[in-house]
């Protein structure tokens, strides 16, 4: 049995490091476990120009102590008004190395997202001309579809035909939840990648839902059937080239995740290589795991492997049932769990 494993330094390629005081907080939760990560710029406002990225990254870094080893991979908001020009320029400077579609109304921070693919077909062509990277969130909106039924709807309604459109763009479909999502990335082209969470390798619905209503368990998109988790354990084990690591970890105050109505999001940053991992394990493919944490991410994005390396041993490591983010107090993904998992510091 192998009780320790050392891949290359792996990256994060979807997280919400949020911004002021929590900022502070949270950010060194990433930045122990990854060497980049791709920044989400669903903020208040959201991050929809050169100059607010710009300084959202300046913020992130004084949030680390300028920590020389860690890497912030900034995102641009595609809203309906975005313009083609500021977005190929922001590109062309590295102020931010891809752009997010959130649909409009889709998740937390996402009101001004983008109402019509077809208003930004404008943008999406200049990205594809320029080989930039459209990060998508994958739910339709409309209130007539079931929330469980969201992301292979958007499959069917708008992703589909936007790939038939625009076979240049390149396309990562984050945190996928369904069978049918594994699917068309397997058998789409070499522009079409995939991100997974922790939480939808580990969680069905039942585990958000059965004895009791589990705030915590609860993102968007929403955790579905077993059978999708089994296929999205099967995609990311098997060693497909365009699957990576992807958290989507998304701190909410516990008070806010405990309520009536409570936030979608779920935060697993503090433990979440170690979450992948016994994953990993529990599929046997713990060999496959540097391709999905380090590699095939990079290679996506046409951007270098990470130089050094990290390591998991074995032993068992109990996650807190609360996390202290500069003031904030956030429940982590697996709070009181023991995972079986340990990153070496
Ligand atoms: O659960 C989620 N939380 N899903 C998202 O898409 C957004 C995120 C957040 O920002 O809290
Ligand atoms: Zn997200």
């Amino acid at each position: 049995m192998t009780d320790t494993i050392t891949i290359r330094r792996p990256d994060d390629w979807h997280v919400h490091l949020r911004d002021g005081a929590v900022l502070r907080g949270v950010a060194p939760h990433t930045a122990r476990q990854f060497a980049r990560a791709i920044v989400m710029p669903n903020l208040s406002p959201p991050m929809t120009d050169i100059a607010g990225v710009s300084a959202y990254r300046d913020r992130i870094m004084a949030a680390l102590g300028a920590d020389p080893a860690f890497t912030p991979l900034m995102t641009l908001y595609l809203t309906d008004g975005t313009d083609p020009d500021e977005v190929a320029r922001g590109f062309a400077a590295g102020v931010f190395v891809a752009a997010k579609l959130y649909p409009a109304h889709a998740t937390t921070g996402s009101a001004h997202g983008v109402t019509d693919v077809a208003r930004i077909m404008p943008v999406l062509e200049r990205m594809a001309q320029i080989g930039m990277p459209l990060l998508i969130h994958g739910e339709v909106t409309d209130s007539h579809v079931d929330i469980f039924d969201r992301e292979a709807v958007f499959i069917e309604r708008t992703l589909g035909r936007l790939i038939a459109d625009l076979p240049e763009l390149r396309v990562v479909f984050e945190h996928i939840t369904t069978a049918e999502a594994a699917d068309f990335v397997a058998g789409a082209g070499a522009n079409v990648a995939a991100t997974i969470t922790p939480q939808h390798l580990h969680l069905n619905r039942n585990a958000m839902l059965v004895g009791g209503i589990r705030p915590h368990a609860y993102c968007l998109p929403v955790a579905k059937r077993e059978h999708h988790r089994l296929a999205l354990r099967k995609l990311a084990t098997s060693g497909f080239a365009r699957v990576f690591l992807g958290t989507d970890t998304a701190p909410h105050a516990q008070h806010l995740k405990e309520a009536a109505c409570g936030c979608a999001g779920i935060f697993n940053a503090p433990f979440a290589l170690e979450s992948y991992a016994t994953v990993f394990d529990e599929e046997s493919a713990l060999d496959r795991f540097e391709a999905f944490a380090s590699l095939n991410g990079p290679a996506f994005y046409r951007m270098p492997v990470n130089t050094g390396t990290v390591t998991l041993v074995r032993e068992p490591v109990k996650v807190p049932d609360v996390i202290d983010c500069n003031g904030m107090a956030v429940v982590p993904f697996h709070a009181g769990e023991t995972l079986g998992w340990r990153l070496v510091d």
